[in-house]
């Protein structure tokens, strides 16, 4: 197995997905249902994307402990960041997610998170995170350290859909 550090993958994507998203603002009644999309992550290759320096990326999270945690399920100004990989923005409810962040449908893997955190509103017009982005070169660093602290998001049970 040869794990290539897909670090190009960090940089390049900036995507363009919000003008497919949006369309439905019927008030949810029941628990948020997961898009199938959220259970398709390929784990692996995530995790090659993620070589990069966590140490590192620990200390370039320090401007961010100011508004998340990570190492506890608590919000402060921002949501905590625990089981953030695999995690539908907007969905969880004991936080008060602005109305683009619920709307947006995306799920934080690499691709998402490189674009969300290198211009936050710039990827997601109407965010409430106001910080101005991470540099592309801490980018790595950063996501293996969020990686590493904050893990996976909880595989959610019932309503997975049946894998063929
Ligand atoms: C000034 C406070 C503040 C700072 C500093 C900040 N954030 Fe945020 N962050 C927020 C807020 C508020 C949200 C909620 C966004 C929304 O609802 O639109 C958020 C959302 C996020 C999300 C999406 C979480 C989710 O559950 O959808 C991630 C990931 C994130 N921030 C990472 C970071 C990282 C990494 C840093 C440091 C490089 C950082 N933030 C710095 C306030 C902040």
């Amino acid at each position: 197995m040869s794990a290539r550090p897909l670090r190009v993958a960090l940089v390049a994507p900036i995507i363009l997905s919000l003008g497919l998203a949006g369309c439905g603002d019927d008030k949810p009644t029941g628990p948020p249902k997961l898009p199938k999309e959220a259970f398709n992550i390929d784990h692996a290759a995530e995790v090659a994307a993620l070589s990069g320096d966590a140490v590192r990326g620990a200390a370039l999270f320090r401007p961010c402990m100011s508004c998340h945690r990570i190492d506890e399920p608590q919000h402060r100004t921002g949501p905590h960041l625990l089981g953030l990989f695999g995690r539908q923005a907007g969905l969880g409810k004991s936080y008060p997610y602005s109305s683009a962040s619920r709307k947006s449908g995306v799920i934080w893997r690499v691709e998402t998170l490189s674009a969300y955190l290198a211009a936050p509103r710039k990827y997601m017009p109407g965010t409430k995170m106001n910080y101005p982005g991470v540099k592309a070169a801490d980018m790595a660093d950063l996501l293996t350290f969020l990686y590493e602290k904050g893990g996976l998001a909880p595989v959610p049970s019932g309503d997975a859909p049946k894998e063929k």
